[in-house]
């Protein structure tokens, strides 16, 4: 017969363990990620989350090459759970160097369309960028303008605006390029747009902005978000900018305007994967997909679907419907490409 005392003892050790057991949970419930996206919207996304579920999101920012280096140095000990990156051509680089596993969800398969995401689960879009044709609204009329094929054409000559061959947004336009018209065609059209260029290429997407409203050249290729955050900024001569610019989306009569995505993958050595999995679901879940429009001006994957007076003020457009894997398996050929075109 086990005494008062030593019953009493039992029930506190009891109580002990379970309050170990629990502190154990808490402990597990967190999910780290690896982030190359450095804006400030997605903390209050990642807070949300937190909110909703429990799990606490932890952050480590840098950019794309060397977060995929890190986690290659740290192997099996790496700490991270999600890379999340801008661009498929890096998502299919992470997988490529075999630092991205498989995320099995009927959740994900549903939220993210097909073209937007690797067929095996090894990485997810998140949100949707269109690279489209900014022009100034002084001196282009929108007609002037139809296919990216076009600005291969003499009649652009001293007037296009494009960054640096080594951007890899430019390096997935050319894989587009590749995939749907050929490798000698892209590099003809390459060269030809280089030759086109009012200036060698130089500077961000911005910049290129900036120079179509400072009357350099008058088209230039960009990133549609990069619009929203100039019509957005606290500096007003961005503002100017934003008021002197046009988008166009270009190859409507054909494939389709050039899309890429931002989005993530579950890194091969997560020891909380299933909280990653539920919070890639909630990034290409409804609650996010709604937010991204409003705070970094990027389309939602279901591209039409957003509420936002400014995404909308450019116009609906057709997408290229590629899937973007191919972009990724491409990348070596545009980079090549753009070697032989001389487009530094
Ligand atoms: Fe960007």
């Amino acid at each position: 017969m086990k005494s008062v005392r030593q019953y009493f003892i039992l029930i506190t050790k009891l109580a002990f363990c379970t309050l170990v057991f629990q502190a154990g949970i808490a402990k597990s419930a967190e999910v780290n990620v690896y982030s190359h996206r450095h804006y400030e919207a997605d903390d209050a996304l990642y807070a949300k989350f937190t909110k909703e579920t429990g799990i606490k999101v932890n952050i480590v920012k840098a950019s794309a090459d060397a977060l995929i280096e890190r986690i290659k140095a740290e192997g099996e000990s790496s700490p991270a759970d999600i890379l999340i990156t801008a661009d498929a051509g890096r998502l299919v680089r992470a997988q490529s160097a075999g630092i991205l596993q498989k995320a099995e969800s009927k959740i994900l398969d549903k939220q993210v369309p097909a073209n937007m995401r690797d067929d095996s689960g090894h990485w997810f879009g998140f949100t949707v960028r269109a690279r489209v044709l900014i022009y100034s609204k002084e001196r282009i009329k929108p007609s002037d303008l139809s296919t990216y094929e076009d600005l291969a054409d003499p009649k652009w000559k001293g007037r296009l605006l494009a960054r640096s061959s080594s951007n890899i947004y430019n390096q997935s336009l050319l894989a587009s390029i590749i995939a749907n018209n050929g490798k000698s065609e892209a590099i003809k059209w390459a060269s030809a747009v280089r030759k086109n260029m009012a200036r060698p290429p130089e500077g961000s997407d911005r910049d290129q902005m900036r120079a179509v409203a400072a009357g350099i050249g008058d088209v230039a290729i960009a990133n549609t978000y990069y619009v929203g955050l100039l019509v957005n900024s606290s500096n007003p001569k961005d503002r100017e900018v934003a008021s002197k610019v046009g988008v166009y989306f270009p190859n409507q009569k054909g494939r389709g305007t050039h899309v890429n995505v931002s989005g993530g993958g579950l890194v091969k050595w997560s020891k909380n994967k299933s909280n990653a999995i539920k919070l890639l679901e909630f990034l290409t879940g409804p609650a996010a997909q709604e937010k991204f429009p409003v705070t970094t001006y990027e389309f939602p994957l279901q591209i039409s679907s957003t509420d936002s007076d400014l995404l909308k003020s450019w116009g609906k457009f057709k997408a290229d419907a590629l899937s973007l894997s191919k972009l990724g398996e491409l990348n070596s050929e545009a980079v090549k490409a753009f070697a032989l075109a001389n487009w530094k």
